[in-house]
């Protein structure tokens, strides 16, 4: 058998073909199912145990210079035949044209986390399914109270006592009852409404919530919380005003608006020429929720905020129809490349 090995390695050295035809001629010869290299391994299964080991390392030698042997001229063939047909694969390829890039919700999302980051507040996740307590008793929303019919809600039909969550204000509930003040925290996540689609609406959206609790918090603490989120996100000239309002978890609540930042207050479609344009709802957290999720509140205070992504998109970047965030359309997207 060693003579066989040596024979047909001195064969592969001195291998020099023509043609592509040559080397596939001689690929199926060595290395083919009857090749002699199949061959020998074959026949290596009745070598005696005591030449085992050498003939082994002979013959795995032999199939590696065969193979090596037979793709190198392979390669150099068809590298010609390339050269031949009028193109130069050594030439470097044509860069990507277009790389992916982030969703526009997504940006603003890591807007909205980076400006509360510099104000000390967390990033926290809650369930997109989340139980009837969470998203609506424990805040101040019982079965029967009227402010359920604010939010369309999805039920889940196995199990009617849980629901997809139409609101982020659900996390505030599991941070308090897991937490001890001082917390500072926004939570940023998908909620879902039973709503009909269209430019202004849809039946999943994102909200960020935000959440601070400890002693000594005012609606003032609120008011300069919001006003610097609204000028870091909108631009140092927007202005901000709070009117009042009625969420259940909170007491006092209002609603925000920002001056319109397309018409800089002239008036507008998208201010419905009032110059205004609301963005967020806010409020002092009632005590009831306070004492709902384990927290005193007779020691402790809170304000909380509820802002939608989408819409603070659409009017950072002039978007008129909500569903193209949904369309994952590239045309559209794309647009976004250079503002992360
Ligand atoms: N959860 C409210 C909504 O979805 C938004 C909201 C309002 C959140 C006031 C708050 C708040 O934390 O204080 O409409």
């Amino acid at each position: 058998m060693k003579e066989t090995i040596q024979n047909l390695t001195e064969e592969i050295k001195g291998f020099s073909p023509t043609s592509a035809a040559e080397v596939e001629e001689k690929r199926i010869a060595w290395l083919g199912k009857k090749g002699l290299v199949t061959l020998l391994f074959e026949a290596f299964r009745e070598v005696p145990v005591a030449e085992k080991k050498e003939a082994g390392q002979l013959l795995n030698e032999l199939k590696q210079l065969a193979t090596l042997t037979i793709n190198e001229f392979k390669a150099s063939f068809s590298a010609a035949a390339a050269d031949n047909a009028g193109y130069d694969i050594t030439l470097p390829s044509s860069p990507l044209v277009k790389s992916g890039s982030r969703h526009p919700i997504s940006l603003v999302r890591n807007q909205i986390i980076g400006i509360f980051g510099r104000l000390g507040f967390s990033v926290s996740e809650g369930n997109e399914i989340e139980d009837d307590w969470h998203n609506f008793t424990a805040l101040n929303t019982p079965e029967d109270h009227p402010a359920r019919d604010m939010q369309d809600t999805f039920y889940v039909s196995e199990d009617p006592a849980m629901v997809l969550r139409t609101q982020t204000s659900s996390v505030q509930v599991h941070i308090m009852q897991s937490q001890k003040p001082p917390i500072r925290t926004i939570s940023p996540g998908r909620v879902y409404r039973n709503e009909a689609i269209s430019a202004r609406a849809h039946c999943q959206f994102h909200q960020v919530e935000g959440l601070y609790i400890d002693e000594h918090v005012s609606f003032a603490d609120l008011k300069q919380t919001l006003l610097y989120f609204a000028k870091e996100m909108f631009g140092q000239d927007i202005k901000i005003r709070l009117r009042p309002s009625y969420f259940p978890f909170t007491e006092p609540s209002a609603e925000m608006d920002i001056s319109c930042s397309i018409c800089k207050g002239a008036g507008c479609n998208v201010c419905k020429h009032t110059g205004w344009v609301e963005i967020l709802g806010c409020g002092m957290v009632d005590p009831q929720v306070l004492q709902n999720c384990g927290i005193d509140p007779v020691k402790y205070k809170g304000f909380a905020f509820g802002m939608g992504i989408e819409r603070i998109t659409m009017l950072k970047y002039e978007v008129k129809d909500l569903r193209l965030f949904f369309e994952n359309d590239v045309r559209f997207l794309a647009q976004f490349e250079s503002a992360g």
